[in-house]
């Protein structure tokens, strides 16, 4: 079904009636933030193809193997989520939940939402400003600045000043890469969604009435199954993207740190 379009007026009055409202985002609310996306031209898996680099098997395959891409892969990610600030999709956002009964659930891995203001955000693929225990528990909270250290450090074993095996030690006290066995709480390809955040976003899915889908392209399940659950249960669903979407009953075309700020001037 082809969707209606950037009907501005008919979405803010929708919002306006909302019971709940989510908020599902992807990489695109993050693009003008200065983080790449995945699937886009000059996206993260152009440069890095996710069957070497989002899985835990093929990331050590490559630890083990090619090191110096390793690290390359590791820059690539954490270098802009390190320097990055919300924009104004972030702000928009978290504007949103002073208006109605608005849940956020995110893909991204960023921290910006909250950084943004907004609460309550579930992050179903976990996040890069915590660590893990072995056992997937967070072991320990990360601020931005512990990230920047984080990519200083691996600048130096990227332009040889310090010896890979030397990154541990640098790490120590932020993520112990050693014993315990420690890694950044992300969820990769294969392995199970961050919980509790999991399960409270497929509630939300099924509870809310008005779901607005931001900058996602909606191919990794299960995260891109929320939408139809919602649908399903009854909501309406508006996609925020500068790219046709699939599937919505209404979409409104363009970047969303332009599309939401005028959304919410709409409220006002
Ligand atoms: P993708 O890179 O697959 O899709 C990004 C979406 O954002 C596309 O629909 C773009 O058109 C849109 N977009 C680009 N710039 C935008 C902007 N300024 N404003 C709004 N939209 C914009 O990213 P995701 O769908 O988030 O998971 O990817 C989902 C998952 O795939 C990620 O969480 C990650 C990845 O593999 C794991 O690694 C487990």
């Amino acid at each position: 079904m082809t969707p209606r379009k950037d009907d501005h007026d008919c979405v803010a009055q929708q919002v306006r009636a909302a019971r709940h409202l989510i908020v599902f985002t992807g990489a695109g609310v993050s693009a003008e933030s200065g983080i790449p996306t995945f699937r886009d031209t000059s996206g993260l898996w152009e440069r890095f193809p996710p069957e070497e680099f989002a899985c835990w098997n093929g990331l050590v395959k490559t630890a083990l193997f090619h090191p110096a891409r390793f690290v390359e892969f590791l820059l690539a990610v954490l270098e802009p989520i390190a320097v990055a600030a919300p924009n104004p999709a972030h702000c928009a956002i978290a504007e949103l939940q002073h208006r109605c009964r608005t849940t956020v659930i995110t893909q991204n891995v960023d921290g910006l939402h909250q950084e943004a203001g907004s609460k309550s955000v579930r992050e179903v693929h976990g996040t890069f400003l915590q660590v893990a225990d072995g056992k997937g528990r967070v072991a320990r909270n990360l601020t931005r600045d512990d990230l920047r250290h984080v990519v200083e450090q691996l600048h130096r074993v990227h332009d040889g000043s310090m010896p890979l095996l030397r990154l541990p030690g640098a790490l120590k006290g932020l993520v112990n890469l050693l014993r315990p066995m420690e890694r950044p709480r992300v969820v990769l390809f294969g392995e199970a969604m961050a919980e509790p955040d999991w399960t409270f976003a497929q509630d939300d899915a099924r509870d809310c009435d008005l779901m607005l889908v931001v900058g996602t392209a909606g191919l990794v399940y299960p995260a891109a199954a929320l939408p139809r659950w919602a649908k399903q249960a009854g909501a309406e669903i508006v996609v925020v993207d500068p790219v046709e979407p699939f599937a919505a009953d209404q979409w409104l075309e363009g970047r969303a740190g332009d599309v939401l700020p005028r959304l919410v001037d709409h409220l006002r």
